[in-house]
């Protein structure tokens, strides 16, 4: 089995895709299911800590260790916020994530590859994970992006059904071939729709002709789907709750007659929290088979090669 292969970055070339969404709640149902999952973050935004509701903690350091430990280069990185839901370590990103992209940048203006330095200090903690999700920044062009892609396996494109998004496809496919230069192992996972609403037989089928003309093969494209979900994703967002959690809460509520009659507001979780939980379960089923079936097919080549 190669070195690097569970580490799934979620990326598109486009923003707002759910990128953020689909890595916490995917990574928070691999660690439920028992599987020691790291997370890291990428991004200066830094919503994956209103999604899991670590952003107010004081050890969220808006990215400075992770900044720190790749500038000195000789480190191997450590979990930051350990156990954030059992089996769940994070690495958080935000604001100091700006002055990485400088450091990557100016390897590259010295004639150094800058682009391995979080593949490198990977290779220390890698063995402690059955899983290492990393969540990326929107822009194209940010050298953080191609940080992940130079440390990734597998990549999964979350991506909305119009045209727009699927342009955003093309330029990620682009960024993919470009990577290979110091990454031959990278390979795409799939494509997810997210965020779609009524009709999505009808979009999907579209969807996978555009994935096979950008990507080469309408299996890419995931089976599974998110669904559009506003009020529970916010939800979700605003409480620091993966979506299956706000699930369970809706089905331990109380009922909403209980709390009026005893003259206490009940807070409420939006209705749609377990129908979208269902998505994120068959969605984080349908990655770790992927990946399951793709590092089978690895070995019986491994194999059949040695034999
Ligand atoms: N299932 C959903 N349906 C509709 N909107 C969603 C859903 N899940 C998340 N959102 C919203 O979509 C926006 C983008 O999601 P996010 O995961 O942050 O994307 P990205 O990381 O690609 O920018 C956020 O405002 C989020 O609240
Ligand atoms: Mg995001």
């Amino acid at each position: 089995m190669s070195e690097l292969s569970r580490v799934v970055v979620f990326a598109t070339g486009k923003g707002g895709t759910g990128k953020t969404s689909c890595a916490a709640n995917v990574a928070g149902l691999a660690a439920q299911a028992g599987m020691k999952t790291l997370l890291i973050d990428l991004d200066s935004q830094a919503n994956l800590g209103y999604d899991l509701g670590y952003a107010d903690s004081p050890a969220a350091d808006n990215g400075k260790y992770l900044v720190k430990t790749l500038f000195n280069g000789e480190q191997s990185l450590a979990p930051v916020l350990e156990a954030v839901r059992p089996n769940l370590d994070v690495i958080p990103g935000g604001s100091e994530l700006d002055e990485l992209e400088e450091i990557v940048l100016a390897r590259q203006r010295r004639g150094l590859e800058g682009r391995t330095i979080l593949r490198d200090a990977l290779r220390g903690i890698e063995d402690d994970y059955a899983l290492i999700i990393i969540d990326t920044p929107p822009s194209r062009r940010s050298a953080l992006v191609q940080l992940a892609l130079a440390a990734a396996r597998w990549i999964v494109i979350p991506t909305k059904s119009d045209r727009a998004s699927i342009k955003g496809l093309s330029v990620l496919a682009e960024q993919v071939v470009a990577i290979r230069e110091v990454n031959p192992e990278i390979d795409v996972l799939g494509a997810v729709l997210f965020g779609m609403g009524s009709a999505a037989t009808v979009r999907r089928r579209f969807a996978a002709e555009d994935v096979r003309t950008v990507l080469g093969d309408s299996t890419l494209l995931f089976e599974s789907i998110i669904r559009h979900a506003e009020a529970a994703a916010d939800d979700g967002r605003e409480k620091g709750k993966l979506i299956y959690e706000l699930a369970e809460v809706v089905h331990n509520a109380e009922p909403y007659w209980k709390a009026l009659k005893e003259g206490r507001s009940q807070s409420r979780i939006a209705g749609s929290a377990p129908a979208l939980a269902e998505d994120y379960v068959l969605l984080t089923d349908e990655l770790l088979k992927r990946i399951g079936a793709a590092e089978e097919a690895e070995a019986t080549q491994n194999q059949a090669a040695t034999a």
